[in-house]
């Protein structure tokens, strides 16, 4: 088998879950999206969420860090509800990269990666060689140290991207959320990202991404949630999730599934049209 035989052994162990939700109910001003939806998220996993565009991803992702409230049911962190969690050690357990942010203006890449180091500081702890200590990781680990003194807004997309990254990272937190952490990137650099995860969910940290790219999602993924319409249709590893029937079931897709040459997970290939249609 491939090198990723040992992430299937560490999958298959049962694990308890920091992080999940309970019936949860949520939306926006008379708009529900989230309908009764219960997920665990395991900790030590990478955990991938699919779904379809609107389907409540990013909504599922403002709940878990308390952007939004929920109008029914609980997110609960180490048992507790987030809704009772003090700010700054609820940020200091969970970070989030949102799908889109905008930077203040004229600010450089160091400076905004240290706002990842917050959370982490008060009125008798200030900036230390920890926090200087985490901003030139994150920036290593995201390829962005050369780029550390640029102002954001004169970055290219990619490279915007990779400085919200490292932000999140820098926040040095045990549970770390990505809505769409490869969107905008190049090929080299989406691996770079998912790999990135990787190692860091084998330092034991717990990954939850937002990802587009379901063969991606199969190939990195320890485990996923499939949502449509604000329900979860499935959870589970990607060989239990990855199949014809979820994808017509999640898109509305036809595909066959192969298995994937260098992992031997499952590969969606999207059937083709009829000639002359
Ligand atoms: N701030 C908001 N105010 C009102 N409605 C919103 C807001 N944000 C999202 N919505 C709506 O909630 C629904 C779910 O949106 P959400 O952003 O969670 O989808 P998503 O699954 O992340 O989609 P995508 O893949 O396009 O990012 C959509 O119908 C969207 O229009
Ligand atoms: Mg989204």
């Amino acid at each position: 088998m491939s090198s990723m035989s040992t992430m299937d052994d560490a999958r298959r162990t049962p694990t308890a879950s920091r992080l999940r939700t309970e019936s949860l109910h949520a939306g926006y001003e008379g708009r529900p999206v989230l309908a009764d939806l219960s997920i665990e998220i395991p900790d030590g996993s990478f955990t991938v969420i699919l779904g379809p565009n609107a389907c409540g991803k990013s909504t599922l992702l403002r709940s878990l860090v308390r952007l939004i409230r929920p109008t029914d049911g609980s997110v609960l962190l180490d048992g507790a509800s987030v809704a009772s969690i003090p700010t700054k050690q609820l940020a200091r357990t969970v970070g989030l990269l949102p799908q889109s942010s905008q930077a203040p203006e004229g600010i450089t890449v160091a400076d905004l990666v240290s706002r990842g180091r917050h959370p982490h500081q008060s009125l008798l702890r200030r900036w230390s060689t920890d926090d200087e200590d985490a901003v030139a990781r994150a920036l290593a680990d995201t390829g962005m140290t050369d780029l550390a003194s640029r102002s954001v807004d004169e970055l290219s997309g990619g490279q915007r991207q990779r400085a919200w990254i490292a932000m999140a990272l820098a926040q040095q937190t045990p549970l770390l959320l990505l809505d769409e952490p490869t969107t905008f990137l190049d090929i080299a650099h989406q691996l770079e990202v998912l790999q990135l995860c990787t190692r860091l969910r084998r330092s034991g940290r717990t990954l939850v991404a937002v990802l587009h790219d379901l063969n991606q999602a199969l190939r990195y993924a320890t485990h996923i949630v499939a949502m449509r319409d604000g329900e979860i249709l499935a959870q589970g590893t990607p060989e239990e999730v990855g199949t014809a029937e979820l994808v017509e079931r999640v898109y509305g897709v036809a595909a066959r599934i192969i298995d994937d040459p260098e992992t031997g997970r499952p590969l969606v290939i999207p059937k083709a049209p009829d000639p002359g249609t």
